[in-house]
């Protein structure tokens, strides 16, 4: 990677987009990673930078990580398909964006199944956590290279959300997750799965009522400002799949693939001890960028959860039980 040649346009771009902008060499490989979040405050965008520039730094000369977010090279429903013809080398979706390859992941979408961050952390490192990195191998060619936490996530709306019976009869955009959906069908409210680069729009035009977020995600696509306020359900999990294809791992010499797999594992441990820190430094931001954050009392709370819990059951045979139990008791 050439050090010092961003033009000022180039730079000025790099920082309104989050980019990390790499020049790459031309004996360099270049490796394209695509994501869909923006902001400079975002977990992923962080990560995804750091990642670009430890790799480009230590691995000087051999590989070139060029960092694409905000789905300016692919969006949510291209990007999979583009690591598998190779478009692409490195992604992280979101784990509710999987279920067309398997149903299994499923399992971090159940509502109120992690306590927090640091127990769905601890799920991660268990046996059944870390077989499941690779639960698309054998018939995908992906392979995870690591969780990336993003937060817990929170409903909006475009009226206030205080108990779940004030979210009947709205409409909720999701992710691809199945989970979800059924869990806003529990709600009496509508789910309408759709791209994460058309919710603000959506929200904004009243195609959608309502969404589910993290406060990084709410705060760096300012849905705040489209949105009545936010509510701290804290209900389900939002964390990727940092990933790749078994063909550009196997493309590597076997020097080159250990040390960056090493690499990407630092970067991951790294990304997930800063998570907290954003997404409180991001629900600020909200806040001061007047938008309206509603808390609940444990009893308004436990409302919620009697109404979606109920949900496990239907996803008990697909993700199957033992699974869900590893999670629970993590
Ligand atoms: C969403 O679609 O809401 C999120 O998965 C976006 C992201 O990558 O954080």
């Amino acid at each position: 990677m050439k050090k010092i040649s961003l033009t000022l346009t180039s730079l000025a771009l790099a920082l309104t987009a989050g980019t990390a902008i790499a020049n790459c060499d031309p004996g360099e490989r270049v490796v394209k990673f695509s994501h869909v979040t923006g902001g400079t405050t975002h977990p992923k965008v962080v990560a995804a930078n750091s990642l670009a520039e430890r790799v480009n730094t230590e691995m000087n000369g051999k590989l070139c990580v060029e960092v694409f977010p905000n789905s300016t090279l692919f969006g949510d429903s291209k990007e999979l398909e583009a690591l598998l013809l190779g478009d692409v080398q490195l992604l992280a979706p979101s784990l509710s964006k999987f279920g067309s390859y398997t149903p299994k992941y499923g399992v971090f979408d159940l509502p109120f199944i992690f306590k927090d961050m640091d127990h769905a952390i601890r799920f991660t490192k268990t046996e059944e956590g870390k077989d499941l990195l690779l639960a698309m191998d054998d018939y995908a060619g992906f392979v995870g290279l690591g969780y990336w936490m993003s937060g817990m996530k929170y409903f909006s709306a475009g009226k206030e959300l205080i108990v779940p019976s004030d979210a009947e009869g709205l409409k909720f955009r999701v992710q691809t997750s199945d989970v979800s959906k059924q869990m806003i069908s529990a709600m009496g409210a509508s789910p309408q799965a759709m791209a994460f680069s058309e919710v603000y729009g959506a929200l904004q035009t009243g195609v959608v009522d309502g969404q589910e977020n993290t406060w990084s995600n709410i705060y760096t696509k300012k849905f705040y400002e489209v949105q009545d306020s936010t509510t701290e359900t804290n209900h389900q999990l939002l964390a990727y799949l940092f990933m790749t294809s078994s063909e550009f791992l196997a493309s590597l010499s076997s020097a080159d693939r250990a040390q960056f797999i090493q690499i990407a594992d630092e970067v991951t441990q790294a990304a997930n001890l800063n998570v907290k820190v954003a997404e409180a430094a991001n629900r600020a931001n909200i806040l001061k960028a007047g938008g309206k954050i509603n808390s609940l009392t444990p009893a308004q709370r436990q409302q919620w959860v009697d109404t979606m819990s109920p949900v496990w059951k239907q996803f008990e045979k697909d993700i199957g039980k033992d699974l869900i139990q590893a999670a629970a008791g993590a």
